[in-house]
């Protein structure tokens, strides 16, 4: 099934700006949903959509096959939003903001505290576990609101910037659970982020949008496959015949564009012939990186 379905979005801001213009897309249970595009693209707007936060302009929304406008509150009991504003109680210590928002979901208290500090360990806030919520670092507050949007383990997780000013280390331990979530609990994630290496290295499907519209939608190799026609290529070698169109990196470093696979053994040969040393021969796939802006430049037209 989809969790989460699309079809014709448009949303118009009462001040007039068109902040979606006619979105479609699906995303299948399970998967972890890369939602990319540069500043004022729309990715705030779609996740506040589908969680009924606001209403759309026109076009249909399904999550887990239900409306988000009518069946909000069904709905929520299913799905996990974290946006910049969590509104969470500073006077209360972290297990203790978790334990109230699980019992505010229907779970037992001793349900909530277990999985509240389930999910405190793993995201590295287990010392913290006691502490009030008012001395709580930027980073660590937004971990404890992400375990607070996971308490009542839901199928369908939103996630607006979730790693933002979060540490390297910390940007792990998310990135780990949110695998776990996918792989173990067969939990749905769409992602809003700018931090296209991490999101490389979890998410299975990709949307592209820019000021309002989609771009392009599919996995990495798709992506890759639509935007660049060559493959890359870096080869270490002390002689390198002029004849061979490479580019030089550095010294004894050079690069190779070329359009078939097939071409790299007659490549490897004639360096070889004209007495060259191989010492390393790397394939250069292009990150979700160079496909973003390669994109973003062409302003192909939208899927
Ligand atoms: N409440 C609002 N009223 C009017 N316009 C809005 C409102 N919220 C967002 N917009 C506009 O809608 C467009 C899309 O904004 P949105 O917040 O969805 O972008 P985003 O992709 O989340 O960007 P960012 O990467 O900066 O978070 C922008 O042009 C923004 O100025
Ligand atoms: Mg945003």
């Amino acid at each position: 099934m989809d969790a989460i379905e699309i079809k014709q979005l448009e949303k118009i801001y009462t001040e007039g700006k068109k902040a979606l213009d006619d979105i479609s897309l699906v995303v299948p249970e399970g998967t972890i949903f890369g939602f990319l595009g540069p500043n004022g693209a729309g990715k705030t707007t779609t996740v506040k959509l589908l969680n009924g936060i606001l209403n759309p302009t026109r076009g249909e929304m399904r999550v887990l096959g239900l409306d988000p406008v009518s069946q909000a509150e069904k709905l929520h009991q299913s799905t996990g939003v974290l946006t910049e504003h969590a509104g969470m109680y500073d006077h209360f210590s972290g297990i203790d903001n978790l334990r109230f928002f699980g019992q505010l979901f229907g779970m037992t208290k001793a349900e909530s505290e277990t999985r509240g500090m389930e999910l405190l360990e793993k995201l590295g806030l287990t010392d913290a576990a006691e502490v009030k919520l008012k001395s709580y670092s930027t980073g660590m507050r937004q971990r404890l609101s992400l375990a607070r949007t996971l308490i009542h383990r839901p199928k369908v997780l939103f996630l607006d910037e979730p790693t933002s000013g979060l540490d390297p280390e910390s940007t792990k331990s998310v990135n780990e659970l949110l695998l776990e979530l996918s792989k173990e609990e067969g939990t749905t994630i769409f992602l809003c982020t700018h931090q296209l290496r991490y999101a490389q290295e979890i998410c299975n499907e990709y949307g592209l949008m820019d000021n309002g519209q989609l771009l392009a939608l599919g996995s990495l190799e798709q992506l890759r496959r639509r935007t660049f026609d060559h493959y890359k290529l870096i080869i270490e070698t002390d002689v390198m015949p002029p004849s061979l169109n490479s580019k030089r990196i550095r010294e004894n470093v050079y690069e190779f564009s070329f359009q078939e696979k097939a071409e790299v053994p007659q490549l490897v040969k004639a360096i070889v012939q004209q007495g060259g040393n191989i010492s390393q021969v790397t394939p250069m796939d292009y990150s979700l990186e160079d496909i973003y802006f390669a994109l973003l430049e062409g302003g192909e037209e939208h899927v």
